[in-house]
Parts: C-alpha cells; structure tokens; sequence
C-alpha cells in the first residue's frame, strides 16, 4: 500500500528570539547576534525553498522594540538596510516574493523606499511568499482592521451586521494567505508576544531553547517533522476526523 506523505505545513511564522543571549554567551556587542542571526533567516529561507513550503513571515521588529536602547535600534536598522540592499535580487532570482506588514511609515525613507522597490521587483514571483513584520503588533493589525470596517460602515458602505470573521479576516495583515499552519519560537520563551494574534488562532505551536543564530536546518526539520504529528481538530473530535463528510470541513 502506498504510504501517505507527512502533512507539511502551507505557512510557517516565526518568533526569531536570542540573538541578543548568543552574543552575551560570546562576551560579543548585541549587534553580534542580530547579525548572525540574518544568516540564520538565509538558511531558514533556503530550507522553505527547499522543501516547498509556499509562506514564512518572520517577526523582525516588534511594535515595542522601538524601546530598546538607541544604539542597537540604530544597529538593527542599519542591518535592515544593508539586507535589503544585499539580498532582494537573490530573494528575487530563488522566486520568492517579499513583503512587509507593520508600521512602515515608522521607519527611515531610505528603508520604507527599499522595502517599496524590493515589493515591486518580487510582486510576481510564486515560491516562497516571504513576508517580514517589522514594526509589526497583532493587537495593532486588529484595531486597525476594526478602524477600516467603521470607516466602511460611517461611509455607508458596510452594515453593521455585515460584520462577521471573513470581513474582518479580509482587513488583516496576511489576509491572502493561508494562515500559519506551523508557528515556531526559538530562544526559550513560551509565548507569542503580540505577533499574529488573529491569524493564529488554530496554528499549532512549537517552542525551542535553540538561539536564533543557531539555526539549521536539521532544527527546521524537527518542527516540521513535530507538526506532522499533531492532529489538527478545528473543534472537532477525532472521531469526526476519522469520518470525514463535507460538514466537517472548518
Ligand atoms: C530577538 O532577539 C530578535 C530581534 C528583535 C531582531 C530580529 C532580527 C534578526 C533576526 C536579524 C535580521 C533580520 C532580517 C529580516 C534581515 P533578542 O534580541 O530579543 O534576543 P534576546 O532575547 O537573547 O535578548
């Protein structure tokens, strides 16, 4: 009998957390980590690439980092700028497309103007949907959504009672995607911290010690191999699951 290939996950979310710690270990500036850590989000793009899964979005810079102290603000930003300037055409020549969610008007025109051309170049490309929250906050994408749908309603555009999940889904950040099937933190830390709030509900969590600068793709690996395990009910039971018919179905 055949045997039935391992569910793999459509969409992967990523909390890339201990950059900072891996350069402490190494008595190193914070800085340190944050670089080593852009050649973990290489490998961890190679690896998606590689195995066929169509979304990542990677939580680069929350909402609250802002308030980190200046000077690795300023170090982040400037890493920022140089990926964006290094990497877009070989992001472009691997097939993925590139986009940013969050406040974008925050950030240094040089940056929202690369951000803007890296989108433009990548905009057709259909292998890996590649989308970096920067500046990004769930509970912000959410009050954002809600401020959309009123605007609609006060314009007369939308009832009130139109509002249901897949009109305010529509306004979300990501709302083209499917949504993440796998979310993974590394650094030890067992929470979400305000990413994908909305979009997660159903997402299956997987947590690691691992610093972000340390991963591989054998790590990578071991969370797509856990996610395989995982019986994905929406609600329902597992007998329901067993004895599928259309009404099933999430
Ligand atoms: C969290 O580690 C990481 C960040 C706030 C920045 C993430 C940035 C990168 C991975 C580098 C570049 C990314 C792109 C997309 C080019 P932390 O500093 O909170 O680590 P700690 O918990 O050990 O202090």
């Amino acid at each position: 009998m055949p045997t039935r290939a391992a569910p793999l996950p459509h969409h992967i979310a990523i909390i890339m957390d201990g950059n900072g710690r891996w350069a402490q270990r190494r008595h190193r500036p914070r800085i340190i980590g944050h670089r080593a850590g852009a050649q973990a989000v290489k490998r961890c793009v190679e690896f998606c690439l590689q195995r066929g899964i169509e979304a990542l979005t990677l939580f680069a810079f929350s909402s609250e980092n802002w308030n980190r102290p200046s000077e690795e603000v300023g170090g982040l930003m400037k890493l920022f700028l140089g990926a964006l300037e290094r990497e877009v055409d070989e992001l472009h020549r691997l097939g993925a497309r590139l986009r940013f969610i969050g406040e974008r008007s925050r950030f240094d025109p040089a940056i929202q103007a690369r951000m803007h051309a890296a989108e433009a170049l990548t905009a057709s490309n259909p292998k890996l949907q590649l989308t970096i929250a920067a500046s990004y906050g769930g509970r912000q994408d959410i009050v954002h959504a809600a401020r959309l749908l009123a605007e609609d309603v006060a314009a007369g555009r939308l009832l009130p009672e139109q509002i249901d999940e897949s009109a305010l889904s529509a306004q979300m950040a990501l709302a083209d995607l499917p949504a993440p099937d796998l979310f993974i933190r590394t650094g030890g830390e067992l929470r979400i911290s305000n990413f994908l709030l909305w979009q997660m509900a159903y997402t299956e969590l997987w947590f690691t010690d691992t610093l972000w600068p340390d991963v591989d793709a054998q790590m990578l690996q071991q969370a797509v191999d856990d996610f395989a395990t995982r019986e994905r009910r929406f609600g329902l039971t597992s007998a329901q699951l067993r004895a599928p018919h259309p009404g099933n179905t999430p």
